[in-house]
């Protein structure tokens, strides 16, 4: 399995650092190999760490996609837009796997990027798209998949839980705070994107698709961040027995489906006000199997880049599910609820 990396930081320094580290065992899982063959990023000089001996540089991350020696292709850039959509694009075109973590790009042209996916027959996987280390994304469309879901919700956004929980603990600032997570690779290039819930919005769309089969509604989504939450508001939820978190909840109702982000008041004796720190947790309740809950860690290089090559194994192996659980002209259009009426 030749791969062709696109994005040097620090998830794509994280799984060249596995398949460095675990090459023998991914072989033995899978009867493959893997070779990092050929990557790209910003920045050809730049000291990432990990050695990029051998492998072909691209200034232009797309010219992976018609690199002969190339059988999979992983877009670890970022952004819905660009550079990241058109090597998916090209990869796809070309008939080759993708595997991604943006989840920006799925929030936004997800539906018809699974439908290029169908129609290349070829997979189209982003495990690290969704709660980072957590395997959310396997469990919903192949672990649940016998189960109508009514609501999944929970904590998907590592950097504001990070951020919320040491205001919490330390008393400490946010901007400090925010930079801290920044620092450990928790944050988005634009950390707006993180404290203002925007990308835990990209996941729970995501999320919307795979647990009730309809088309990805990024614009359907509810979305309030972490910017107006205080110290003052972090202590009076405390002398309530109350914890805030920021959370991401799809339902649904009898007027369609809701999809909404935004600070939570839970109560401390819960299992998702106990989960701190970059920690990810998601609850999906389904018909037969009740509820059910995922924790892990929701960001960072070891816990993505994990569940990069959790695809990457996956897909080796031969183990391809519709991008989001169901072929593309399958799914139900149910309504989402719009912004203008939460
Ligand atoms: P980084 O900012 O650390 O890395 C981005 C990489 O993309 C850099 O190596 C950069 O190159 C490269 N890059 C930027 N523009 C281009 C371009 N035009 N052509 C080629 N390469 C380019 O981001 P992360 O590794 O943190 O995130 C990557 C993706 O993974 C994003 O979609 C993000 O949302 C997602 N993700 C991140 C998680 C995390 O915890 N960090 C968790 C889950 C998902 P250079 O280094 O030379 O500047
Ligand atoms: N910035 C994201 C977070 C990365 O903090 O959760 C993981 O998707």
């Amino acid at each position: 399995m030749r791969i062709g990396v696109a994005g040097l930081g620090t998830v794509g320094v994280g799984v060249l650092k596995i398949i460095e580290q675990h090459g023998k065992l991914l072989s033995d899982r899978t009867g493959r190999n893997f070779e990092v063959v050929a990557v790209s990023g910003r920045s050809r000089t730049k000291d990432r760490g990990v050695s990029l001996d051998g492998m072909t540089w691209y200034d232009n991350a797309v010219d992976l996609a018609s690199d002969p020696n190339v059988d999979m292709v992983l877009e670890l850039i970022g952004g819905s837009e660009g550079v990241a959509r058109d090597l998916c694009v090209a990869a796809l075109e070309a008939g080759k796997p993708v595997v991604t973590a943006n989840k920006a790009l799925l929030a936004v042209h997800g539906t018809e990027l699974a439908r290029l996916a169908e129609k290349n027959n070829v997979p189209l996987a982003y495990e690290a798209a969704v709660a980072g280390g957590i395997p959310i994304v396997k469990a919903m469309r192949e672990g649940l998949a016998a189960n109508a879901i009514s609501r999944v919700y929970g904590i998907l956004n590592g950097t504001c839980n990070y951020i919320l929980t040491e205001m919490e603990e330390t008393g400490g600032d946010f901007a400090a705070i925010l930079k801290d997570a920044q620092d450990l690779g928790y944050a988005e290039a634009d950390p707006s994107f993180d404290v203002d819930g925007v990308d835990a919005a990209h996941k729970l769309a995501i999320l919307t698709s795979l647990a009730f089969g309809t088309p990805v509604d990024f614009d359907s989504v509810y979305i309030e961040g972490i910017r107006e939450v205080s110290a003052q508001d972090i202590a009076f939820a405390q002398e309530f027995g109350y914890r805030i978190r920021l959370l991401g909840v799809a339902r649904r109702t009898e007027q369609g489906i809701e999809q909404r982000v935004h600070p939570c008041m839970v109560r401390k004796d819960t299992a998702i006000a106990n989960v701190s720190g970059v920690f990810n947790a998601v609850v999906a309740e389904g018909d037969f199997v009740d509820s059910t809950v995922y924790e892990g860690r929701g960001a960072g290089e070891g816990p993505t880049a994990s569940a990069v090559m959790a695809d990457v194994v996956d897909i080796a192996a031969g183990r391809v599910s519709p991008t989001f659980g169901i072929p593309v002209d399958k799914m139900t259009d149910i309504p989402k609820i719009p912004v203008e009426e939460h």
